[in-house]
Order: C-alpha cells, then structure tokens, then sequence
C-alpha cells in the first residue's frame, strides 16, 4: 500500500518538485469552489480560509487533472475515491505557500520592543542564557530569517551574552531546501527595513542572497506541524497564517494543545494577524489588545503579566 501511495503521491514527481501553479488547464470557479467545499473538509481542511486565495489552489488542482488525463472534475472526485492516496497528493495541491521578510511589520516591530526583551529577561531570570524558538510552517525561511535578523539587528546588543535557538519547520521539502538555500527575489524583501536588506543581503543574478554570517541562525527541518517535538520547552513558538486559517477546528484544538505542551511556563504563541485561536477557555491570554500573540496561561488565577 505505501508503495501504490509512493508511485501516484507527490514522491513520483521528478525531482519532488512542487505542483507548478504559473500554467496549465484553467477549471472553471464555481466547479473548483464546489469541489473545494467537499474536499476540504475531509482533508481536515477550512473552505473559509481559502476563498481569497482558491485560484492558485484551483490551478494546480486543474494542472493534476491534466496529469491524469481527467479533463471533468467530477471525474477526479471519483477518482479519489477510488484511490485512496490521491488525497495525498490532492493535500499538497492546497498548500499555500506565500510568505515574505517582515511580513506586518508592526507585528516585527512588537516582537522587537516588546515581546523578546520580555522572553531575554525570564530567561534570564531563571538562569538560563538561550531564548528557544520555534517558526512552525516557515515556507522557504522569510519568517524566522527575519526574526534572526531582528535579533542579530538589535537585540544582540541589549541582551549580551543571550542566544537565540531557533528551529525552523515545513512539511514542504522543496521549501525547505529554499531556506537552506536562502536566495530570494525582491518582492520578497520589499517590508524588510532598507539598511538591513543592503546589510544582510549580496545580490546575485537579480536574487538577493543572505550572507554568510546571517544563515546559521536558524535550524532548518522538514516535519508535519503536528509530529513535531522538542526535548526542551520553548520560550516562543511563531504559527502564522497555516493552522489558524487554513485547518479545520479539530486540527486547529489538536495544534493547539500541542503548542501548549512544548510551551515553557508563559511562554508566547504568536499568529497571523488575520487570525484567532479557537473560541472558548484555550488556556492562552492575549500579551496586547492589537496584537496577535498570547502567553500560556499557568495556574487559575496566577496569570501574572506577560512582560514581567
Ligand atoms: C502561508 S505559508 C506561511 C509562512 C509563514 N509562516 C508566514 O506567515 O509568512 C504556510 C506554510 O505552511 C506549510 N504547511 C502546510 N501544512 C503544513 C503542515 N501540516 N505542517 C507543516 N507545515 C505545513 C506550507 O508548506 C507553507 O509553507
């Protein structure tokens, strides 16, 4: 069985490259919305999350029909249900991929000002000297290569002696080799601040690729959000724009819940800025009212302050 899955999953690909979403046979929207509404959910996966970005989704759903010679979608939804591993592929159709440096500049801005001088003093505090971080569905290393550089950029010097671990996670192989790589267009480095981009960037056959210095911050590792583990508890895990938009609640509790149990004693989760932890007691407190981060909850009634 898992061989069937390796031959018609994504690993049959040549050279495990990505479903390209740039060309290919177009499927009409409301066919592609129709069937997204009735895929999603049994990928474990939110229709609302994607209504805004279904056309890329939709291309390459079309361009994986095109693969099998299927020229109707209700065609491909029967042949899902009659092939099993197809959902696997299917499920990498959907993945969304954008990301960019300093993506909500004021949420970087925060993190600078606010939330790292407050996880450099606890740990500090209890005598330890690395702040331990985790960016969970990083894409091709924009988020946490921004936090490094936030950190090499101006924290380093407030906090001397202090270190910043940081693992970095995506199930998307083809990605993670990019962040290893660390060779991005312009477009992606447009937030990030001017002087930084000339600093920590070379620029070489139109791409700008980040110096030497800058690339042995963060670890790099390919890994489903949801098996990963960590020996120690984390001071700070960044999910942004994955879990909180694009699973269904059931993932969203699951991550959640995982989250928590990697999470040191007040230790912050930041999200999206278009997005919120599921309703109800979660066991997390909002740091700042505009902002979307929270800190783990300790016992009732002894929240203390994030920032003490
Ligand atoms: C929209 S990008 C967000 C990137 C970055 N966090 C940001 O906010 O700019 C979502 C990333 O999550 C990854 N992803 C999707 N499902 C995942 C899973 N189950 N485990 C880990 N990463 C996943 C995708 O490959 C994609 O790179």
């Amino acid at each position: 069985m898992r061989y069937a899955c390796l031959m018609s999953g994504i690993f049959s690909r040549p050279n495990n490259k990505q479903i390209n979403d740039t060309d290919g046979p177009v499927l009409n929207d409301d066919k592609c919305v129709h069937f997204l509404q009735w895929a999603l959910p049994r990928l474990h996966l939110n229709w609302t999350g994607y209504r805004k970005v279904r056309a890329q989704v939709c291309k390459r759903i079309a361009r994986r029909m095109s693969e099998l010679g299927q020229s109707d979608i209700d065609a491909y939804r029967i042949y899902l249900q009659h092939d099993s591993c197809e959902w696997g592929v299917l499920e990498e159709c959907c993945r969304v991929t954008i990301s960019r440096f300093y993506r909500d500049r004021r949420f970087f801005e925060f993190l600078s000002e606010d939330v790292l001088p407050a996880l450099a003093r606890r740990a500090r505090q209890r005598g330890d000297s690395v702040i331990r971080c985790w960016s969970a569905g990083c894409a091709s290393g924009e988020e946490a290569y921004s936090l490094s550089l936030l950190w090499h950029m101006v924290l380093m010097r407030q906090f001397p002696g202090m270190e910043l671990w940081l693992v970095a996670s995506d199930i998307d192989g083809v990605l993670i080799q990019r962040a290893v790589t660390a060779c991005y267009p312009f477009s992606s480095l447009k937030e990030l601040p001017g002087v930084w981009r000339d600093d920590a960037f070379l620029r070489t056959d139109g791409e700008y690729c980040l110096r030497e210095a800058y690339r042995n911050g963060p670890v790099f590792r390919r890994e489903d959000i949801l098996s990963a583990s960590f020996e120690k508890p984390l001071d700070f895990i960044l999910c942004r724009n994955l879990v909180f938009t694009y699973f269904d609640l059931e993932k969203q509790k699951a991550a959640l819940d995982m989250f928590k149990a990697n999470l040191a004693v007040r230790g912050a989760l930041a999200i999206g800025a278009h997005e919120s932890l599921p309703e109800g007691e979660n066991g997390m407190i909002r740091w700042h009212a505009r902002m979307p981060v929270f800190y783990k909850r300790t016992q009732k009634g002894q929240e203390g302050r994030c920032s003490e």
